[in-house]
């Protein structure tokens, strides 16, 4: 297969046991794939450092370690390589939890020659496509959501395999942080992307009619159903349901969830027809959902279902180096929709809103930039034009690799900047008298 179609898949396989290695190695070379074996984790963990592998194949149980480490060291450091799982304890658990943290597949011993085949063409056809989505992906200014830091990149990838793929999806992320921006991207970058996209907020539908919104009803189903209604899953057949603020669904929508995602088919209500169900389904959640379910307020059942390919957004305040870049973007936004010079910002302020903790992440940053545009004389915002709060942050990008004195010389500078160098004033922010002002001021810079 490989050397037919020209093209050199590099395959890893990983086991403790040598004639296990050497069973693959015979399976595969019959197919034209070429073998590369290794018989424990590290040794596998060099060879995927020094050389470009496709795919790696592991066991699941060997003496020392476990193929899950591979899974979890493939699926952190290579985005473009493909693992299978062979297991010879095949349970769901474990095939599930290979898959989260990142297996493409997984195949349970014994298997026959043609199995084995199989998965590895399998696994490489996907590859491929997800590489071809890739590059194009790649052109597209990553879905129009702006990041340039470690943390989004990583987002992106998530974003492009995501949409390669129809498994389920789980984003979770502070409010504000992009998840229904992220949601989107992944369902218009999908095979599915000219079916809707259909977002459901799960606060907003009332206990009573739970039911009836997802599943749809005949007409006369119940007291004021006067005609028949497309539930969400069968507007969003073909292509995705968004189920916003998962955390706080209540226990009767968590319960026709599962239900639904076990059996794959509705019922409408009124109606004895069953339908099955195509729609994928995206689900977002800025609640932490295993603390919810040691409370018992979320079914695990129903996060293992969904939490399949697992998307975290980070806060913003993570990816700080982003926030001039997202500054750019929304002001460019805002002048092309009103009109007018895009607003500008001086260096100052810009630095004191990079350093800023963003609680309330993008959106925070967007309404800020929008009130400023009405706000500010002659479109330039300086550090005085920024709310109290924003004035004199902290940089906390060095972390807590910092000395007291350092993080009160760079506040000091800060106040002293949001007053224009007025010593009196900056004194009487700082809640000190202008003597000792100026001794720590020369401490800072002598000359002072
Ligand atoms: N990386 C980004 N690039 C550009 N715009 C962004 C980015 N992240 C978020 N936004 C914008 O910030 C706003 C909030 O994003 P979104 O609604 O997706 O957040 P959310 O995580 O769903 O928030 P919530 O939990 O409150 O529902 C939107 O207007 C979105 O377009
Ligand atoms: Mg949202």
């Amino acid at each position: 297969m490989a050397k037919q179609s020209g093209q050199r898949y590099s395959i890893l396989a990983v086991d403790d046991n040598r004639n296990a290695l050497e069973i693959i190695r015979r399976i595969l070379g019959q197919s034209g794939y070429e073998v590369i074996t290794c018989e424990g984790v590290p040794d596998a963990v060099n060879m995927l450092d020094e050389h470009r592998i496709d795919l790696v194949i592991t066991d699941m149980k060997m003496p020392k370690h476990s193929g899950f480490e591979i899974i979890r060291y493939v699926s952190e450091n290579f985005y473009d390589t493909a693992v299978i799982m062979i297991t010879g304890y095949p349970s769901i658990e474990s095939a599930v939890e290979a898959i989260k943290i990142g297996a493409d597949d997984f195949l349970a011993k014994p298997y026959t020659d043609d199995e084995l085949v199989s998965v590895v063409r399998q696994a490489l056809e996907r590859l491929t496509a997800q590489r071809a989505a890739q590059s194009t992906l790649e052109l597209d200014a990553s879905f129009g959501i702006v990041g340039n830091s470690k943390p989004m990149k990583k987002v992106f990838k998530l974003i492009a395999k995501a949409a390669t793929m129809t498994a389920n999806v789980l984003i979770s992320g502070e409010s504000g942080t992009g998840k229904e921006l992220v949601a989107r991207a992944i369902h218009y970058n999908s095979q599915r992307s000219s079916a809707p996209f259909v977002p459901v907020n799960c606060t907003a539908i009332p206990e009573s009619l739970v039911e009836s919104e997802l599943f749809g009803h005949e007409k006369g189903a119940f007291t004021g159903a006067n005609a028949a209604r497309a539930g969400f899953f069968e507007v969003a057949a073909g292509g995705t349901l968004f189920l916003d603020e998962i955390g706080d669904a209540s226990q009767s929508l968590q319960a026709k969830l599962l239900r639904v995602l076990q059996n794959k088919e509705i019922i409408k209500v009124g109606s004895s027809q069953v339908t099955k169900v195509d729609a994928r389904i995206v689900a977002a959640t800025n609640k932490d959902l295993l603390d919810l379910i040691k409370r018992k307020l979320f079914r695990e059942d129903l996060y293992y279902r969904l939490d399949v390919i697992d998307i975290p957004i980070p806060p913003l305040r993570e990816r700080s180096e982003d926030v001039p870049l997202l500054i750019q973007h929304i002001t460019a936004q805002i002048s092309d929709e009103m009109g007018g010079e895009p607003l500008s910002l001086s260096e100052r302020a810009m630095n004191a809103l990079t350093a800023y903790s963003w609680p309330g992440n993008v959106r925070e940053l967007e309404n800020l930039i929008q009130k400023l545009t009405v706000t500010v004389d002659n479109n330039s915002v300086d550090i005085v034009d920024l709310p109290e709060t924003m004035r004199f942050s902290i940089d906390h990008k060095a972390g807590l690799s910092r000395s007291l004195a350092a993080v009160e010389n760079e506040y000091i500078q800060n106040v002293l900047a949001s007053v224009g160098g007025n010593k009196t004033q900056a004194a009487k922010i700082l809640n000190i008298d202008r003597k000792t002002l100026r001794e720590k001021l020369k401490r800072i810079a002598p000359e002072n």
